[in-house]
């Protein structure tokens, strides 16, 4: 069996303080290799770096979620630019984008936060990896303003209609899918799937969150990815072998072999 590629976890996250060491050390065995452990703030972006350099199949995303940025500054901006550049192993720079869904950070700040994330990696020459809830004209409009069709990416944990899939299509993206998918009230996420071309799709955990049925509510991780590819498969009317392959050839393509 081909290894699943992860492109999208959250190990850092105190739901695995206990076990941390053990289950990234197993993921090879277990079928899932490799890993993006993506950074949501200035924190765990230097731990998804510390884990990428202490396990071979680990590699990191640093950047800073749009509700972390209240109190980010150029100083951590430059301290993110010198992760980027000096360690290989950081092969994007996310999660960044727009969180509508709360009050705070107001939008203005998460926007400003957004564009300059997006800035860094056209500097760096990296993907991004987007996280975007609530706010599709405003991620739409300001992926435009800043070329992100010249960055490159993916829209992570994709949460939108077929119809502005194919938008985010058009400016070359990839498209996240997750535990989302396999549950009953899914309906409009099982529409995406139907209309992704295979060559555009990432498999991701968001671990600890969003596990997949049948385990639905508790902590995920990145094993459970067989349950989502197996859903995939049956949307798309091919072998979970298939989607598989095809995921871990598109994670590649984009994080792995640019140039
Ligand atoms: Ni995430």
């Amino acid at each position: 069996m081909t290894p699943i590629f992860e492109t999208h976890c959250h190990y850092d996250d105190e739901a695995f303080d206990d076990d941390r060491e053990q289950l990234l050390s197993g993921m090879a065995a277990a079928g899932i290799s490799p890993l993006i452990n993506v950074g949501a703030s200035m924190e765990s972006s230097r731990m998804s770096v510390d884990f990428a350099n202490r396990f071979d199949s680990v590699y990191a995303a640093v950047g800073v979620h749009p509700s972390e940025v209240e109190g980010i500054t150029e100083s951590d901006l430059d301290e993110l630019r010198n992760m980027a550049l000096s360690d290989k192993r950081v092969v994007a720079i996310g999660e960044i984008g727009l969180d509508y869904h709360w009050p705070e950070p107001g939008r203005d700040l998460q926007k400003h936060w957004f564009t300059r994330q997006m800035e860094l990696a056209r500097e760096v020459h990296l993907p991004i990896i987007i996280h975007s809830r609530d706010g599709e004209k405003d991620t739409e409009d300001l992926m435009r303003a800043a070329h992100a069709e010249e960055i490159g990416g993916e829209l992570h944990c994709y949460s939108y209609s077929p119809e502005s899939a194919r938008a985010f299509l058009d400016m070359g993206f990839y498209i996240g899918i997750g535990g989302a998918v396999t549950f009953k009230n899914s309906k409009k996420l099982r529409r995406v799937v139907e209309m992704l071309p295979m060559d555009r799709i990432l498999l991701e955990t968001d671990c600890p969150y969003m596990a997949p049925e049948p385990v639905r509510g508790t902590r995920n991780n990145s094993t459970n990815l067989h349950f989502v590819a197996a859903k995939i498969a049956e949307i798309k009317g091919v072998s979970a072998e298939e989607v598989i392959a095809a995921t871990r050839e598109n994670a590649t393509r984009l994080f792995l072999k640019r140039a």
